[in-house]
């Protein structure tokens, strides 16, 4: 059984203290409440200690949207582990923003790098992997994401795999309103996604690593991905600043098959 886990990440939206901690304490009861799943919020950095304080005394974990790989160092305006560790559990890892940001772009092996820091300061990684239109419609996604994945998992022990998170995004599906179908998502991470971890560490971990779809998700068709026997939930862009990714996060938990 894989317990799932849907995340919210606001990218670089709720950037002002108040109205990141107002719409916190808007959906926090009511996010607390839903059995059955992890929920995690992934706000900026700025306001990370703000909604952590705002979330004590609840189940809700943070996320924070991406880090340096070094604990300390020269690195003006990077944000280390070491930053991170007290204030959240989860870090996103390789998110295609992130992968697309020229000099300063993710690669494949600094990715690598930042899930063995992930683990160094005991933040669990979510790792994002995903082809773009011309790769999709070449034919290419089964070769490039399962690439992503040997790369970002390269070198991890086996009880470091298992507590890693996958998010399969499309990047063709993300924030444009037409995401994947939930067929075609369940097919990519079972064989290419699952397939890649499979190949390194075995099928029973495989099967363990839990693995997120993400791209458009909604309140409407969270219920189908989640009813996909390979997804175990979901990273949700714009759809989780609003007050109803409480009922989305709901709708989830209520279809997934575990
Ligand atoms: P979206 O973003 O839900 O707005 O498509 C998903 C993501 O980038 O994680």
């Amino acid at each position: 059984m894989r317990q799932p886990i849907i995340a919210g990440n606001w990218k670089m939206h709720m950037g002002r203290v108040e109205q990141a901690v107002s719409f916190a304490r808007q959906i926090r009861q009511a996010l607390n409440e839903v059995e059955g799943v992890d929920r995690v919020l992934c706000p900026p950095f700025t306001v990370l200690t703000a909604v952590a304080e705002a979330m004590q005394h609840t189940q809700i974990a943070l996320a924070a949207q991406t880090m340096h790989w070094e604990e300390m160092g020269a690195h003006t305006g990077e944000i280390s582990p070491v930053m991170l560790s007290e204030l959240c559990d989860y870090v996103i890892l390789g998110h295609s923003e992130r992968r697309a940001t020229g000099s300063t772009a993710e690669t494949d092996q600094s990715i690598n790098l930042k899930v063995h820091a992930a683990f160094a300061h005991g933040l669990t990684p979510i790792i994002c992997v995903g082809e773009n239109l011309e790769q999709n419609e070449a034919g290419e996604t089964h070769a490039f994401v399962g690439g992503q994945v040997r790369a970002a998992f390269d070198g991890l022990t086996t009880e470091q795999a298992l507590r890693c998170v996958v998010a399969y995004e499309p990047i063709w599906a993300i924030g444009t309103g037409k995401a994947a179908t939930p067929t075609d998502a369940n097919r990519t991470i079972g064989l290419t996604v699952r397939g890649a971890i499979a190949e390194s560490f075995g099928e029973e971990v495989a099967q363990t690593v839990r693995v997120q779809y993400g791209g458009s998700v909604n309140v409407d068709n969270i219920a189908s991905f989640m009813a996909m026997p390979e997804v175990d939930g979901a990273l949700v862009g714009g759809a989780s600043l609003k007050p109803d990714f409480v009922e989305l996060v709901r709708r989830g938990a209520g279809a997934s098959i575990g």
